[in-house]
């Protein structure tokens, strides 16, 4: 069966290890169907943008809101409307299919959101995005919160971006335990494995046409199980966790040479 190629733009503001699965996901030919057309920063000389020259993408940094002060609310508010009409004006330049945040710390505007319905990503690194989502969970506060909270598992959700911060409906969770020396520190590197792993494949079941909107558009409907999708997937994905693995061991060799 031939696929269409869906065309993807990223937003990211930092160092890029999402951004990176996915360049390295569509390059070991896991990730199918799907073009990375361009990486838009917010942030000047962001590690992100790195990552993009040398996979050959085109990066675009655009003054955003985040770390700026303004003088007034309505100031901030110009700013980040003008970041996003400059961002929706790629999304039509490039015929962009989907809008992937990968660590952006800035809030979309209303009318951003709007006119792209369940098609802007993002993944959050949480299990419970009630509890462990909205406007200041971001960071390393999500992981405090949850290290100083009661719950037993932490992990990560892939959902789309609505109008009420990390709340847009789910499309793949991953559960990850919490063990009993876990620091905040810790338990955001083991989440990020898994963040690695889960925001490709929400993506592979998007574009495979798996993804299934409620009415009202506030629950997703995932088939990840029909026609064998999940063992094709986990077959694939095996090159990834091994490159993983072999850039472990070089890294380690090079550190001890
Ligand atoms: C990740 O933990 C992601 O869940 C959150 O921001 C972080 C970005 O990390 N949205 P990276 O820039 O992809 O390494």
């Amino acid at each position: 069966m031939i696929q269409v190629v869906k065309n993807l733009l990223f937003l990211a503001s930092g160092r890029g290890s999402n951004f990176k699965s996915f360049v390295d996901h569509i390059r070991l030919g896991i990730l199918k169907a799907v073009a990375v057309k361009i990486l838009v920063s917010n942030r000047v000389n962001a590690p992100v943008l790195e990552i993009a020259r040398i996979a050959d993408i085109a990066t675009k940094e655009l003054v955003g809101t985040s770390g700026r002060s303004f003088v007034s609310k309505e100031e901030r508010e110009k700013a980040r409307l003008d970041f996003d009409k400059q961002c929706l004006e790629l999304v039509h330049q490039f015929s962009i299919d989907y809008v992937l945040l990968a660590g952006f710390d800035q809030i979309l505007s209303k009318s951003f959101v709007d006119s792209m319905p369940c098609r802007i990503l993002n993944i959050h690194p949480a299990y419970d995005l009630r509890a462990f989502g909205g406007k200041n969970m971001v960071g390393s506060k999500v992981h405090d919160s949850v290290v100083r909270s009661e719950v037993r598992y932490s992990g990560c959700t892939v959902h789309f971006v609505a109008n009420e911060i990390d709340q847009g409906p789910a499309i793949l969770k991953e559960r990850v335990a919490i063990l009993p020396d876990d620091t905040a520190g810790s338990l955001e590197q083991r989440i990020l494995a898994y963040e690695h792993l889960l925001y490709p494949q929400a993506l592979q079941l998007l574009v495979d046409g798996r993804v299934f909107l409620s009415d009202d558009r506030t629950k997703c409907y995932v088939d990840r199980f029909s026609d064998n999708w999940d063992i094709e997937w986990w077959k694939r994905q095996e090159a990834y966790l091994r490159k993983i693995q072999f850039d472990t061991i070089t890294l380690q060799e090079a550190q001890t040479s």
